[in-house]
């Protein structure tokens, strides 16, 4: 996994519960990397999940609210750092769509090492949009984070439900209906 993954979520810790507790986090979670984390490195995801559980601990807040926060709060950091992939998309659907075939593939020039997951992405009506993830980094929760972020970022409403998910995370389909504008 790639260390802006890291920082991003220190980040977002310390911004939302200041330095000590990341202190806390890194010294704790028994991370062999040391947690000396750059962006461009590549890490085990491993470690991703002890931070997570060890902020779970430490927040008494389930590991899956954490990572659907998280990934709310990614999105905005992709829209900093990655803004002409997002731009080219005209609404949350547009977006979302293009994550398999063309987000991702661009992700992937940059970062032949990225691990990224799968999804099959289908429109069976003009308001509802099924994407099934599949990944053996088990980040169901931080997918639906990412999928609110990019509905939030275009200012559009929508119902977001889960199905077959699998208990581990690592696989799941989801399925978005947007609100009728009254
Ligand atoms: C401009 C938008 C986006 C960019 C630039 C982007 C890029 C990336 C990058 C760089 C990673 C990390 C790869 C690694 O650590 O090795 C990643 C992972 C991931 N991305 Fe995207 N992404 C974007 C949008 C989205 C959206 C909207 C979703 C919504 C579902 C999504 C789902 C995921 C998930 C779930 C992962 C975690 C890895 C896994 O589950 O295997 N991404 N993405």
């Amino acid at each position: 996994m790639k260390g802006f993954v890291f920082t991003e979520f220190l980040e977002m810790v310390e911004e939302a519960h200041g330095y000590e507790l990341v202190d806390k986090l890194l010294l704790e979670s028994h991370l062999p990397s040391g947690g000396n984390y750059t962006s461009v490195g590549t890490y085990d995801h491993a470690e991703m999940i002890a931070l997570v559980n060890k902020l779970s601990e430490h927040l008494n807040l389930p590991t899956g609210q954490l990572l659907r926060t998280y990934g709310r709060y990614m999105f905005g950091s992709f829209k900093r750092d990655y803004g002409l992939f997002i731009d080219k998309a005209d609404s949350a659907f547009s977006l979302l769509s293009s994550i398999q075939q063309y987000i991702h593939v661009e992700v992937r020039k940059l970062y032949p090492d990225a691990e990224l997951p799968h999804f099959t992405i289908t429109q069976p009506a003009p308001d509802r949009l099924v994407m099934h993830y599949e990944s053996e980094r088990k980040l169901a929760d931080f997918a639906h984070g990412l999928i609110e972020g990019c509905l939030a970022h275009f200012g559009e409403e929508a119902v977001v439900t889960e199905s077959r998910r699998a208990a581990d995370g690592s696989d799941v389909i989801f399925e978005i209906t947007k609100k009728r504008n009254e």
